[in-house]
C-alpha cells in the first residue's frame, strides 16, 4: 500500500452511502457474545481492523467466533472468559483493550494485554485504577500506567466508583468487572457517557440500574448476574458517518446522505453543533434498530458560521472534534472548542496535531491546554500532514483536502482501516477526488 493519500478540490459531491457498522456497538457484542452462555448473532458489525483484534482476543478467551457472511458474525459464548494461551494483542483499540481487561478482571485467569506503538503511549491506570480496588492484580511489563500489562483476576468485590472524567470505556470496564464481583457495583457520572455497555448488557438479560443525581446518573449493578446470548443489529457509526457528511457540508454543491446512522443523544453533539453553525443538516427515515434510533442523515452544501461549542457537550462528541475542526476551517469566525483535554490522550495528541494540520494548510489555529480555537475562512492546503497513525487525523485532513484550494496528502493512510474500511472508496464514489500517493 502506497505510503501517502491525496485529496485534492473536487466538483460537488453527490450520493448515497451506508454508515459502517458503530465501532463501539460492535467491540461490546463481541466482548458481551464471549462472556455469554450460548450464540450471539451479529448483524453489520464493523470489519474494521480495531474490532477484528477484539474477535481474535474473544476467540483466545475460548469463545468460538465464525464469519457468517459480510458483518454476519456468530460469537458462541462460554459463559466467561479462559485462560488464554498467549498474549492478547488489541492493536490500535482502547476501547478494546479496556473493555476486555474489565471483562477478564472478573475471571480466575492470568493474561497479559498489549497493543500497537499506539496504544502502548496510551494511559491505562484509569481503568487498573478502579479494577485494582475491586481486587485485580496488575503487573506493568514496562512502564508503569502502560501496555504491556499482567492481569490477575477473580474474586473480586464491587465498588462505588465517581467519574473525575466522562469516559464510557472506565464505566464500562468497572461495569463488565461487576459482572463478576461480590456484591452491587456503582459508577457515578456527573456529564453521561455513551450508554452501549449499559443497553447491551439488557439485552443480554442482565439487570442495570440508573438514578439520576444532578445532571448526570448513577448506573448500577448486582454481581453474579449470567449474561445469555442474543441477536444484536449494530446500527452505523456516527462518528465515521461524520467524515462523507462534512465533505458534503463543505465542497460546494455537494448532497450526501448517508443512510442507518445512529442517532442515540449520547453520539450525537456533532450534529447538533453543525446545525447551531448553520449546516443544512436533515434526518429522514427514523427507525429503530438493535435498540438504537438510527435515520438517514443528508449534508448539503452550506455557509458555515463560527460558534462556541459548550463544554458538557464534549462527551457526546468526543472523537468528532477533528472533523468539527476541518469544517470549522471553512466557516466564518471562530469556533471555540473547551473542556477537551481528553482529546490528547487518544489515539494521538488531537489537540496537536489538528492545530499542527491545519495549521500548515494555512488555518489559524489558537491551541490551549484542553482545548482549541479554529478561525475559519479561506483553506489554503497544500501541505503534507503528519497522523502518527490517528484514523481521524487522517480522515479529518482528506475531507478537508476536498475543498481547499491546494491538494493535501496524509500519511499512514493505512490506519484509516481501525474504523472505516473502505472509507477512500466510498468517498471516491460521491465524486470526492481522494487518490493513494505523492501530492
Ligand atoms: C468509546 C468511548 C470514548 C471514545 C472511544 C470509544 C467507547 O472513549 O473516545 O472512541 O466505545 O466506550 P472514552 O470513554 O475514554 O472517552
Amino acid at each position: 500500500m502506497p505510503a501517502h493519500l491525496t485529496a485534492r478540490r473536487s466538483p460537488a459531491l453527490a450520493g448515497r452511502m451506508r454508515a459502517p457498522g458503530d465501532k463501539s456497538i460492535s467491540h461490546r457484542a463481541l466482548i458481551l457474545g464471549a462472556m455469554a452462555t450460548g450464540v450471539t448473532d451479529i448483524e453489520g458489525l464493523l470489519e474494521g481492523d480495531d474490532i477484528l483484534a477484539t474477535a481474535r482476543a474473544v476467540e483466545a478467551f475460548g469463545a468460538t467466533v465464525e464469519r457468517l457472511g459480510e458483518g454476519r458474525w456468530r460469537v458462541t459464548g462460554q459463559g466467561g472468559f479462559q485462560q488464554p494461551a498467549g498474549t492478547i494483542d488489541c492493536g490500535n483499540a482502547g476501547t478494546g483493550v479496556r473493555l476486555l481487561m474489565g471483562a477478564a478482571a472478573g475471571y480466575p485467569i492470568t493474561v497479559t494485554f498489549d497493543g500497537d506503538a499506539s496504544l502502548r503511549k496510551r494511559p491505562m491506570k484509569r481503568v487498573t485504577g478502579p479494577l485494582a480496588d475491586m481486587g485485580a492484580r496488575f503487573d506493568w511489563q514496562g512502564v508503569e500506567d502502560r501496555l504491556p500489562v499482567a492481569v490477575a483476576g477473580g474474586d473480586l468485590s464491587a465498588i462505588d466508583y465517581v467519574q473525575t472524567v466522562a469516559s464510557a470505556q472506565i464505566k464500562s470496564a468497572i461495569l463488565l468487572a461487576g459482572i463478576n464481583a461480590d456484591g452491587v457495583t456503582t459508577v457515578a457520572e456527573a456529564e453521561p457517557s455513551r450508554d452501549h455497555t449499559e443497553r447491551m448488557l439488557r439485552a443480554f438479560g442482565v439487570e442495570v440500574g440508573v438514578l439520576p443525581i444532578d445532571g448526570g446518573w448513577r448506573v448500577s449493578l448486582k454481581g453474579g448476574q449470567t449474561l445469555t446470548g442474543t441477536a444484536v443489529a449494530v446500527p452505523g457509526d456516527p462518528s465515521s458517518a461524520a467524515f462523507p457528511l462534512a465533505a458534503g457540508l463543505i465542497v460546494p454543491g455537494s448532497e450526501v446522505t448517508v443512510q442507518g446512522v445512529m442517532l442515540n443523544p449520547l453520539r450525537t453533539g456533532l450534529f447538533e453543533t453543525w446545525r447551531e453553525m448553520g449546516a443544512d443538516l436533515t434526518v429522514s427515515n427514523r427507525r429503530m434498530a438493535g435498540g438504537e434510533e438510527i435515520g438517514d442523515v443528508s449534508a448539503r452544501h452550506s455557509k458555515l458560521k463560527g460558534v462556541i461549542v459548550p463544554p458538557d457537550r464534549a462527551a457526546s462528541m468526543i472523537d468528532e472534534y477533528p472533523v468539527l475542526a476541518a469544517t470549522a476551517a471553512f466557516a466564518d469566525g471562530a469556533t471555540v472548542m473547551r473542556g477537551i483535554g481528553e482529546m490528547r490522550v487518544k489515539e494521538s495528541d488531537r489537540i496537536a496535531l489538528m492545530a499542527m494540520g491545519l495549521t500548515s494548510c494555512g488555518v489559524r489555529v489558537e491551541e490551549e491546554p484542553t482545548g482549541f480555537t479554529v478561525f475559519g475562512g479561506s483553506v489554503r492546503g497544500g501541505a503534507a500532514v503528519p497522523t502518527h497513525g490517528d484514523h481521524r487525523i487522517a480522515m479529518s485532513h482528506l475531507v478537508l483536502g476536498l475543498a481547499a484550494v491546494e491538494a493535501v496528502t496524509v500519511d499512514e493512510p493505512g490506519m484509516i482501516a481501525t474504523s472505516f474500511p473502505g472509507f477512500v472508496e466510498l468517498m471516491r464514489g460521491l465524486g470526492a477526488e481522494i487518490a493513494w500517493g505523492e501530492r
